[in-house]
């Protein structure tokens, strides 16, 4: 049975297929997840040990209309009860994108509903709305994904400044990278994540990238490299190496820097609240530093459930809900953007 709808009830159709996730939920004024269906690929692509964009676009096509129709029926709802579908236009994949774009345009133009284009990287930030009624900006957030990681000061729903970014490989590249070269293959972040747990954080010294004095940006590539060159020694001198330890070793260094900088930027804006996105936000050493950091530094500290760390619709309706009520409507002229940029980034 359905629950009679308040007067002020806003119910999204979210959609998201930027990567290699076909994502649809329900959400219900930014906050609450009526469905949250995900139809992941990783094993159509842990056989190639990454993200194969033409493989990515092709499954989309083939699940995209299960994840909604699911979705749907997860919140024993239909699309008449819709107030707006949301769909993410960018970052991303161009052909993944556009599966999720032309979906998302062909449902609103034969319900008549609202369209409205959500920025991948503001959904990342906008999934600590879910199922939490009372946080709300100013606050700092970082937002580690495979494809980005930035510190942003979030003034408002709406209102980002960019503090700090990558000026090469994102944190999530760099755990990816780094797991193929010790043998764990694809997804790296996870697999990395839980061997770190049996070895010593502490068994090798590998570089943390501060750059200039004050900077807030982020360079992962020369760990990486370090990684790499310490694993071709080990073989050329025909050692073993113990993958755990260089596991925990390569985390330690990706993790402190996360850290310091994000809190170095939270007291750089007198915040009093920091948040943390993005699949790399799943990582259970980040998760544990962060907070223990935060509360030493007398900072709030919110993080989503790993569910909705990692690519989801759910955080799309979040962001897209924001846009709604800020009345933003996109046409059926909406297009992938493959290098969206985030309101205020250069
Ligand atoms: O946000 P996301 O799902 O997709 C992008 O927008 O890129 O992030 C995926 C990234 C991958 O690089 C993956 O290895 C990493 O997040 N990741 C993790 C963990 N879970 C996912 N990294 C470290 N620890 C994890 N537990
Ligand atoms: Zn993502």
């Amino acid at each position: 049975m359905e629950e009679k709808k308040a007067e002020n009830t806003v119910r999204i159709l979210a959609i998201e297929s930027s990567c290699d996730e076909t994502a649809a939920a329900v959400v219900e004024n930014g906050r609450w997840v009526k469905s949250n269906i995900i139809s992941s690929q990783i094993p159509q692509h842990t056989v190639f040990g990454g993200v194969v964009p033409e493989i990515a676009a092709r499954k989309h096509i083939e699940a995209i209309d299960w994840v909604i129709s699911e979705a749907l029926k997860g919140a024993d709802m239909t699309l008449a009860d819709m107030d707006a579908i949301a769909v993410t236009y960018g970052p991303g994949l161009v052909g993944a994108l556009l599966v999720g774009v032309s979906e998302a345009k062909a449902l609103a133009y034969a319900v008549k509903k609202p369209l409205v284009g959500v920025n991948h990287i503001e959904g990342h930030i906008c999934a600590n709305y879910l199922e939490n009624e009372d946080f709300a900006p100013p606050y700092v957030a970082l937002v580690a994904s495979g494809g980005h990681s930035h510190i942003l000061y979030v003034k408002g729903y709406h209102d980002y400044e960019i503090l700090g970014r990558t000026r090469d490989d994102a944190a999530g590249e760099a755990y990816d990278k780094v797991a193929r070269a010790i043998g764990m293959g694809y997804p790296g972040g996870p697999k990395i994540d839980a061997a770190a747990k049996e070895g010593n954080p502490e068994a090798i010294h590998f570089p943390r990238v501060f750059l200039e004095e004050g900077s807030l940006d982020f360079s992962f590539s020369g760990l990486k490299s370090a990684v790499l060159n310490y694993l071709n020694q080990a073989k050329m001198m025909g050692q073993t190496i113990c993958q755990a330890d260089v596991a925990a070793s390569f985390q330690a260094a990706v993790v402190e820097v996360l850290v310091e900088k994000t809190i170095r930027a939270a007291r750089q804006k007198g915040v009093h609240q920091v948040a943390m996105a993005g699949g790399v936000s799943a990582n259970s050493a980040l998760r544990a530093q962060m907070a223990a950091a935060c509360q030493a530094n007398g900072l709030t500290f919110k993080v989503p459930q790993p569910i909705y760390c990692t690519d989801n619709a759910a955080m799309i309706g979040a962001a897209g809900y924001y846009a709604y009520v800020a009345g933003q409507r996109d046409g059926l002229d909406l297009n992938a953007v493959p290098n969206l940029s985030l309101a205020g980034e250069n």
